[in-house]
């Protein structure tokens, strides 16, 4: 019953889609655990580019079944246009799976997202304006609307009006802005449930079937540990636990069916949005991070805040989702730099800090201690083995396994599924 979780390690955009995408052809089953729309994934297959959001990563391999399991939120008319663009450039998508349990974000979700954030003016936390925030809340909330709801015409009728009588009083009365009819709201959703009704099923029940078949599961996450709702920077996170936790109970597969946590690490670091990131750079190093990893938001087209690599996250990341193996990303963009300044730990008011603070005050104000190491000018892209590598590049990759606490089992040397180096098999 060899089950696998495939998570970010850092602030998101790791390149969890091109590593779920490498492993989809060896695995039965890819399933997304959280999050939704906001995730953006580039997966490079051939000379094909493809940009997902919503779908698990593992649509693109032709033996693989998707799933998106109940902890994911579900955006209906983003999830028609994502499988018709795919099925446009002919990948089948036939084999999907959508668990009933999970739960619909509706058009007021979205404006609710979008008013808040306007709302908080200087504080706002960057979302992606997809709704993800609201949907949860709702969902905590208990006036959630969920995929099973769209096949009951006169429950989902009673939720949409409960879930909008507060909103509506918030959405007139605070934010200015008209109200929201329940009757339209319901008219679109209805409009979706034949669409999508195909996809429907127990996917809990799928699952832990498959797994007593002894199938291979990869759950994805979206996002990374630093956005985590419980154990990231918050309030600087999404609404959601893309931690390794969150795969079981988002899918409803038992902790104990898990025998590997992989986490994805890019060489150095990125975060979109706001929020404390200690190793930031605001210089041309930043710049050249930028323009040579083409760090530009997926999903939103922002660009992405860059800086060096930082391990005391690399060895929380280790910590909180119990990592087993990292697959180190991007090292190609590392080449050309003579040296490569690494974070090992912080200085937090004048005193030396090996762990990241739980005080958000004290993260606030860390301060990167580097160490230098030496860099490399070789072309690195068509490694196809660790003593490809330049020994200043097998020396960076061996100090950030040193430091980050897992080993690193693969490290990627460009885009394609084929530009990575496999040192330990992930299955
Ligand atoms: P995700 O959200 O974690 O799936 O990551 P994104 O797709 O948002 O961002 C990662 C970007 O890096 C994508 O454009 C990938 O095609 C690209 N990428 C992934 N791995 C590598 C790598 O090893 N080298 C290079 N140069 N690019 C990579
Ligand atoms: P992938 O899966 C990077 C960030 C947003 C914002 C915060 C909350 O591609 O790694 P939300 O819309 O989720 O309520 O926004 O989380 N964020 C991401 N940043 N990659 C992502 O996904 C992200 N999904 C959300 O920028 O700071
Ligand atoms: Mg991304």
């Amino acid at each position: 019953m060899p089950a696998l979780v495939l998570l970010g390690a850092q602030w998101g955009d790791e390149g969890k889609g091109k590593a779920t995408d490498l492993l989809g052809g060896s695995v039965d089953y890819v399933v997304r655990y959280q999050g939704g729309n906001n995730a953006g994934h580039t997966v490079v297959v051939g000379d094909q580019k493809y940009a997902l959001h919503l779908l698990p990563s593992g649509i693109l391999s032709p033996g693989c079944v998707p799933v998106i399991g109940n902890g994911v939120v579900v955006d209906p008319s983003v999830l028609l246009s994502e499988l018709s663009g795919l099925n446009e450039r002919g990948v089948d998508t036939s084999k999907l799976l959508i668990s009933g349990n999970a739960h619909i974000i509706t058009p007021y979700n979205v404006t609710v997202d979008k008013v808040t954030e306007r709302f908080l003016g200087k504080r706002k936390i960057g979302t992606t304006g997809r709704g993800i925030g609201p949907t949860y809340a709702d969902k905590i909330n208990r006036v959630g609307i969920r995929v099973q709801d769209l096949y009951d015409e006169s429950i989902l009728q009673q939720k949409v009006e409960a879930a909008l009588d507060v909103k509506n009083q918030l959405l007139t009365k605070l934010y200015n802005r008209r109200a929201i009819s329940a009757d339209q709201v319901v008219e679109e959703l209805l409009g979706y449930a034949a669409q999508i009704e195909s996809y429907v099923a127990d996917t809990t029940l799928i699952l832990n079937d498959a797994l007593d078949q002894d199938k291979v599961v990869l759950f994805e996450g979206g996002q990374g540990t630093l956005l985590d709702i419980d154990h990231g920077t918050y309030p600087f996170v999404t609404s959601s636990n893309p931690t390794a936790g969150g795969a079981c109970t988002g899918t409803g597969v038992g902790p104990t069916k898990i025998s590997r946590v992989i986490g994805i690490l890019k060489a150095y670091t990125t975060r979109v949005g706001a929020g404390p990131f200690p190793t930031e750079l605001f210089d041309a190093d930043g710049e050249a991070l930028r323009r040579i990893g083409g760090e530009r938001g997926v999903t939103t087209g922002r660009d992405r805040r860059c800086g060096w690599f930082d391990a005391v996250i690399a060895r929380y990341a280790t910590r909180v989702n119990g990592l087993t193996d990292f697959f180190l990303t991007k090292l190609d963009v590392l080449t050309g730099w003579e040296e490569i300044p690494v974070c090992v730990a912080y200085e937090i008011d004048g005193k030396r800090v090996e762990e990241l603070p739980y005080s958000q005050s004290d993260f606030h104000h860390a301060k990167p201690v580097y160490e230098t190491l030496p860099g490399w000018s070789e072309d690195i892209t068509g490694a196809k083995s660790f003593s490809d590598l330049p020994k200043n590049a097998q020396n960076y990759v061996k100090a950030l396994e040193e430091m980050s606490g897992a080993p690193i089992s693969a490290i990627g040397v460009g885009p394609g599924r084929d530009e990575t180096i496999q040192i330990n098999s992930f299955l």
